[in-house]
């Protein structure tokens, strides 16, 4: 299954051997999702919209579990990427686990699959102690810890709460993954982890400690990585550590190899199966002889293709040589491309008639900054048209903002034939709400 979001005209072809969770409609139809058109969306609940497809979430785990069904092998979704209640509870049922990253994050959980908190891991460069007291309350799975400093923390916290605390050590492997500067984290000199040398000796300081266990070693080395070397590169360093482990007599039962495979952003054919596949080709054969518990935590890969954001053209202007289209979604809606450069398709929901153009498509915002696309070739739109940016379901509406004071976007989700709105519009009242004391005294 490749892309779920398709600009109708441009698909004319059958679809291929695999089923696919979208219709082919008529040429000059309108985008779908799934059953549904993005038009019939856009009128019910308004724009700018985020609007996912349960389908390909449920559908992505499934790759993801099966791919890995030769071991003893857990899921665990990295909630950051989308953290959209209706979308955790749908992972939780279908077995996933959870990686968090602040307290924030487990309140999630625990909201929608309380259940799952034996499922979840911590990661974090830095935790404070009410967020260690709420996961140790929640006997989470496992802490991935990250320096000296937060162990001896989570130490005295499991002493206090006479909880025992699981933990594994993140290692930094110093392993270099292809990927843009702000998510890479692989290499020593990134804030995340600790230096793997490190690792043996700090696990040796704490082995008899009675409120730790010794549960895994993990390591996260970036995101958005679209080979799938590192990712074995990073993983024979880790399971030498493991065996080093051993012949100390710290046995390690678990691994947790993080997230970080990345998608193609650029609509061409993207297979995800195989790419699974490869990933678990290549981190299995670095475990080779390695029988313990193998943790994953992806989230762009689960989410990023089920996910668009639909917005609405303002108006069309030209300034100098340049054309802007000017849509109702701005770069608190969906900041990828003015954080990392990152590329999304764009498409008008319904084609027009005429040669394509190249525009640059921003948002209202007050900033040069904020822009979708530059210098792209796009067919022709007008004010009140639809266009739908693609593959925004990963770490769209999770870095939003209401920069502007701009209410943030409703959020959709799709199943089979029907629209769930899992996320109302914000209202201007909601973001006012919090302020107070605002009058000079
Ligand atoms: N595990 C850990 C410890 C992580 O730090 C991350 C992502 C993940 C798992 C999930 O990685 P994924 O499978 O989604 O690549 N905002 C950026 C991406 C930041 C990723 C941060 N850490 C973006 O929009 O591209």
């Amino acid at each position: 299954m490749h892309r779920l979001f398709h600009w109708i005209p441009k698909l004319t072809t059958t679809p291929g051997p695999s089923p696919r969770p979208f219709r082919f409609l008529q040429p000059h139809g309108a985008l779908h999702c799934g059953a549904l058109s993005l038009e019939t969306l856009a009128r019910k609940f308004g724009t700018p919209l985020y609007v996912y497809s349960a389908d390909q979430i449920a559908e992505r785990l499934a790759l993801f579990q099966q791919a890995f069904a030769g071991r003893d092998a857990l899921v665990c979704y990295a909630v950051k990427a989308n953290s959209a209640l209706a979308i955790l509870n749908l992972l939780a049922r279908r077995g996933a686990g959870f990686d968090i990253v602040s307290g924030g994050e487990l309140e999630r959980v625990l909201a929608v699959a309380p259940d799952a908190t034996a499922r979840v891991v911590f990661s974090g460069v830095g935790k404070t102690p009410q967020e260690i007291d709420l996961a140790l309350a929640a006997d989470i799975l496992q802490f991935n810890v990250e320096s000296q400093a937060e162990l001896e923390l989570l130490a005295a916290r499991a002493r206090r709460l006479k909880r025992k605390a699981r933990f594994a050590l993140r290692v930094n492997p110093d392993v270099f993954a292809e990927t843009h500067p702000y998510i890479s984290t692989g290499l020593r000199e990134h804030k995340f982890g600790i230096d793997i040398r490190r690792a043996l000796a700090l696990y040796k300081s704490v082995a008899g400690d009675r409120w730790l266990q010794v549960h895994g070693i993990s390591v996260h080395i970036g995101s958005q990585i679209r080979s799938a070397d590192p990712f074995g590169a990073a993983m024979d360093r880790v399971y030498k550590l493991v065996r080093q482990l051993h012949r100390a007599g710290i046995p390690v039962h678990c691994i947790d190899a993080g997230g970080g495979l990345g998608i193609d952003y650029h609509g061409g054919s993207f297979d995800a199966a195989a790419k699974v596949s490869e990933y678990a080709q290549a981190l299995d054969q670095a475990l080779d002889g390695f029988n313990g518990r193998l943790l994953l935590e992806p989230g762009r890969f689960l989410v990023a293709q089920a996910g668009a954001l639909l917005a609405r053209v303002l108006c069309v202007k030209r300034n100098g040589s340049k054309t802007f289209v000017i849509t109702d979604a701005a770069m608190n809606d969906l900041i990828r491309p003015a954080l990392y450069q990152a590329h999304h398709e764009i498409v008008p929901v319904r084609s027009r008639a005429g040669k394509p153009r190249i525009v640059d498509v921003v948002g209202p915002v007050c900033e040069s900054g904020d822009f979708f696309a530059r210098d792209r070739s796009l067919a022709p739109v007008r004010p009140g048209d639809l266009v739908a940016l693609l593959d925004a379901g990963a770490y769209g509406m999770a870095q939003s903002s209401n920069y502007n004071t701009r209410p943030r976007p409703a959020e959709v989700l799709v199943e089979g034939r029907k629209a769930r709105l899992i996320r109302r519009r914000e209202t201007v009242a909601d973001l006012l709400a919090p302020e107070q004391d605002v009058q000079e005294k």
